[in-house]
């Protein structure tokens, strides 16, 4: 049976936890302190106060010793952007708001087992390859310095976005998502799909080097905006309300305020950060630009983003397959530069066997 480490200060209120999660996982409820000295398990869930500052950097070193790919999943306040970004500071692999019942993290850590491939059991974890390393490290530190109102430092994006390239061209497509799907928390998910589906098509367009690179480093900050979205809305199960919408429509604004005060990308990158929204026809937000204003990078960011969100992974609803979600391009139709979506037929197959490595 797996084990989880539950890290807090009060037992009693993990019984009822405890009970909902027994079929699955041997619980073992301990203090941080009697923790520390024993190295992480493959599942830990924490319930510590994450203003109490003493321990907290032993404990950043504990979780960075976890076996690659272990699940470190952090309890934390529903209005606190802090919170969140305190956990993935701190190495937390994904978070769960308080309260929260025994189905709800259940759900959280059956995410994190991956499956089992056909013919034979797998090691438990995937090992997590050089450019996903390098680009969850980037994304931390830049969604760390956006939601504390901090000057974006583009730097650890810009050498991860040439890592990622490199990835993908050696191993492919289909092993990035499943790497992205197997490791990763909710909060990082979306860039790291984006990203690899953008260098994947970037590569089936023959595009140039600078190009891939370009496209990579906006697939990781296409959304930074995001970080002044309310927790709220941006995790919202249900519908969002008109009001709520509207804030979220903000978030390619966000954006780019928040990497051009002060500067710290180029222009083509804050074209493609604050359009990434738009539709050739108009219809698109935060400007409603027409086709002839609306560049070829943007185009390949926003197919990429699309089709990305629609094979993430939630807790709450099944990825789309490929196919599923290539239809939808192919059903957007005048909305979408659809010669580019005939090109980008090849990601329709991604998850198909014969596919695996293919691109
Ligand atoms: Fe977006
Ligand atoms: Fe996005």
């Amino acid at each position: 049976m797996r084990k989880l480490t539950i890290i807090g200060t009060a037992p009693d209120d993990f019984k009822s936890i405890v009970k909902g999660v027994a079929d699955v996982f041997a619980c073992d409820f301990k203090p941080i302190a009697a923790t520390l000295g024993v190295a992480p398990g493959e599942f830990t869930l924490i319930d510590i106060d994450l203003n109490e500052g003493a321990q907290l950097g032993q404990l950043k070193d504990w979780i960075a010793r976890k076996p690659s790919g272990a699940m470190v999943l952090f309890v934390t306040d529903k209005s606190s952007h802090l919170e969140v970004m305190q956990a993935c500071a701190l190495g937390g692999t994904d978070f769960i708001h308080r309260p929260f019942n025994k189905c709800e993290l259940l759900a959280k850590l059956v995410a994190g087992i991956p499956a089992a491939p056909v013919g034979g059991a797998p090691p438990l974890v995937p090992q997590a390859p050089d450019g996903f390393g390098a680009a969850i490290k980037g994304l931390e530190s830049v969604f760390d310095q956006a939601s504390l109102g901090r000057s974006i430092d583009a730097a650890m994006i810009q050498s991860a976005a040439g890592a990622v390239v490199d990835e993908i061209e050696r191993t492919g497509l289909a092993t990035w998502v499943d790497t992205v799907r197997a490791h990763h928390s909710q909060t990082y998910q979306h860039c790291l799909l984006v990203t690899g589906v953008a260098v994947a098509f970037a590569n089936r367009l023959g595009l140039s080097r600078a190009d891939r690179d370009r496209l990579s480093f906006a697939g990781m900050l296409h959304d930074i905006g995001k970080a002044r979205i309310p927790v709220d809305i941006l995790e919202k199960p249900s519908p969002l309300t008109a009001g709520e919408m509207l804030e979220m429509r903000n978030h390619p604004q966000y954006g780019f305020d928040m990497l051009n005060e002060p500067r710290v990308v180029s222009a083509e990158m804050l074209d493609m950060v604050v359009h990434h929204h738009e539709y050739l026809d108009g219809s698109g937000y935060p400007h409603g630009l027409r086709a002839p204003e609306i560049s070829d990078l943007v185009r390949i960011i926003t197919i990429s983003d699309i089709f990305g969100a629609l094979i993430e992974r939630r807790a709450y609803k099944p990825p789309f397959t490929g196919a599923a979600a290539y239809k939808v391009l192919c059903d957007m139709g005048c909305k979408l530069d659809q010669a580019l979506v005939r090109e980008f037929e090849f990601a329709s197959k991604f998850d198909q066997h014969h596919f695996k490595s293919a691109v």
